[in-house]
């Protein structure tokens, strides 16, 4: 492993800025609220940060429409906070992934702005418009967050393609000036320190011919990975390699067979959010996600990125419900197991804001509380489909993104010591019992389990560039060895609800090994209960 390969043995941290810390007596968190709490990252021991959007937007997808790349919005402080983050980081040798949002811009973008005064000006063809008469949509494709994907300009009789809100037109990256604009812009984000990239939906930049129709089966296919999108990963990894950042793309569509063609050795990335093991519901619509499916497409990905490729490991994001819910458990030993299960997988695990205290859902009770664009419009798309409002508000509460969103819960002080203001979104009402504070204080929470275990994953690179052996056992209990020429461990995590057998010849091999942590006090290699797990060192 290359020193430029640092990332292969480090864990990351994911930030919400607009929840993690005010500082300034807003409600809203901001870059200096960071700064104040990076000695909890380093107590902690995460190895770099990724920052959700905090360039200037108008705010309708909460920074994911951006409305100009080289300024920060307001409400999180000044570029020169930024600068003071970086160099804060570094000198506590954390490193900082930005968010890079090039699929589309805010409407408010002054290049969508231009765009829509006349079809000849140039920047018209920095997004996508079609000629269209405002009757029906050039075609049937529709937004990920519901409805159609095109909406008419009436001024222009033409209609621009946005696979997310409206205010969210997608980029045209057959356009080589806006091309051109975006590396241009990439470099002012480098050459500022940054140490890498997020790379949010990349794998939506190409577009398929606008004469394909959506299939339901099938949905989002006409943006996800489309052929001719080569190229443009091509150049962004031109720039990528010459300051030689860490890249990690949300890149949906990009199949675990064909990932390590993104992702291994001369691939376009360093590694990729999968999200095919996001589950929000069960089957049939039941409240607790399926726990062999949810294995199933986590195994697969081990499995088809064994050699070449890596991958990014996660259990939680600001996209997701909170896992202490949608696993149907916020019982601290079964959090801890569910740490095991993903944690030392092959790859580059990071945890969630919020997740290593057992952050769980809000509990809503009215439909102003949602903050979500998504949310609002499932509401009232459930709504007209003839719910009631207290169903739609709790179809819509159990799944919505909004419960990852909640403010951080430091301490049990008012509003969790996130704000002394009104805070911007309801603190969940659980920090007096569950927050920082007072899981630094004992020993047996997870947030002592979580350092624990992130001081155990960099203590050995068995677990980075080590070999994995995922062994078959019953489905939703993870079992796997993480072997180099140093040491070999075995990981064991049951989230079922049946004792763990494992095979005699794994007993025979770590009876006599240390148990090197343990989700509670009677571990035991013969007997591992539902609901626990160990990791052992071969003796
Ligand atoms: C990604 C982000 C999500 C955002 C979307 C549009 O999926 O994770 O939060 O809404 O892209 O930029």
């Amino acid at each position: 492993m290359s020193t430029q390969e640092w990332w292969k043995n480090s864990v990351g941290y994911q930030i919400y800025p607009r929840s993690f810390q005010d500082s300034n007596g807003d409600g809203i968190g901001d870059i200096r609220g960071i700064i104040s709490r990076l000695d909890y990252l380093v107590e902690l021991g995460v190895d770099f940060i990724w920052i959700n959007p905090v360039y200037k937007s108008p705010n309708v997808d909460n920074g994911y429409d951006i409305s100009d790349y080289e300024a920060i919005q307001p409400e999180y402080g000044t570029l020169d906070d930024v600068k003071e983050l970086i160099a804060a980081c570094h000198q506590k040798n954390i490193k900082v992934l930005f968010d890079l949002v090039v699929n589309h811009t805010s409407n408010l973008h002054p290049w969508f702005v231009e765009a829509m005064k006349s079809k000849d000006n140039p920047y018209h063809d920095y997004y996508l418009f079609v000629d269209n008469d405002g009757t029906t949509p050039p075609n049937n494709w529709e937004s990920f967050f519901g409805n159609s994907a095109w909406e008419y300009v009436p001024q222009l009789q033409q209609s621009y393609l946005h696979i997310f809100a409206k205010e969210q037109p997608d980029l045209n990256w057959k356009n080589k000036a806006m091309r051109a604009e975006i590396y241009q812009m990439m470099l002012f984000w480098l050459d500022l320190g940054l140490d890498g990239f997020r790379l949010d939906a990349i794998s939506h930049i190409q577009k398929a011919d606008w004469a394909v129709p959506m299939v339901k089966t099938d949905k989002w296919r006409n943006f996800m990975n489309v052929a001719g999108i080569e190229q443009y990963m091509t150049e962004l990894k031109q720039v990528f390699d010459e300051y030689h950042v860490l890249t990690v793309g949300e890149a949906s569509g990009v199949s675990s067979k064909k990932a390590p063609e993104w992702t291994g050795d001369g691939g376009y990335i360093n590694m990729i959010f999968e999200l095919e093991h996001n589950q929000k519901t069960g089957k049939n619509g039941s409240e607790v996600i399926d726990l062999p499916a949810y294995q199933d497409v986590i195994y697969r990905w081990q499995r088809d990125q064994l050699k070449e490729g890596w991958n990014a490991l996660y259990i939680e994001n600001h996209d997701n419900p909170r896992a202490a819910t949608i696993f149907g458990n916020d019982n601290p030993e079964y959090l801890k197991t569910l740490a095991l299960s993903y944690f030392l997988l092959r790859g580059t695990p990071f945890i969630y804001q919020g997740q290593e205290i057992g952050m769980t859902n809000f509990p809503y009770s009215k439909v102003e509380q949602f903050d979500g664009v998504d949310a609002k419009m499932q509401y009232a798309d459930w709504l007209a489909k003839g719910d009631d409002e207290l169903t739609a508000l709790k179809k819509v509460g159990r799944v919505s993104r909004d419960n990852s969103r909640t403010p951080m819960q430091w301490s049990g002080e008012t509003n969790a010591g996130f704000t002394n203001a009104t805070p911007w979104m309801n603190v969940n009402p659980d920090y007096t019992t569950r927050n920082v504070a007072s899981e630094e204080q004992d020993a047996a929470s997870l947030l002592s389990f979580y350092k624990q275990l992130i001081s155990l994953k960099k203590s050995s690179a068995a677990f980075g560039t080590g070999t994995i052996k995922l062994i078959t056992s019953e489905p939703g209990q993870f079992v796997f060895e993480r072997v180099n020429e140093d040491a070999s461990y075995l990981v064991v995590a049951n989230l079922t609800t049946l004792d763990v057998e494992l095979p005699a010849a794994i007993v025979n091999n770590y009876q006599t090994g240390k148990i090197v942590l343990s989700t509670g006090a009677a571990a035991d290699i013969t007997k591992v209960k539902p609901g626990t797990g160990l990791i052992i060192q071969k003796g």
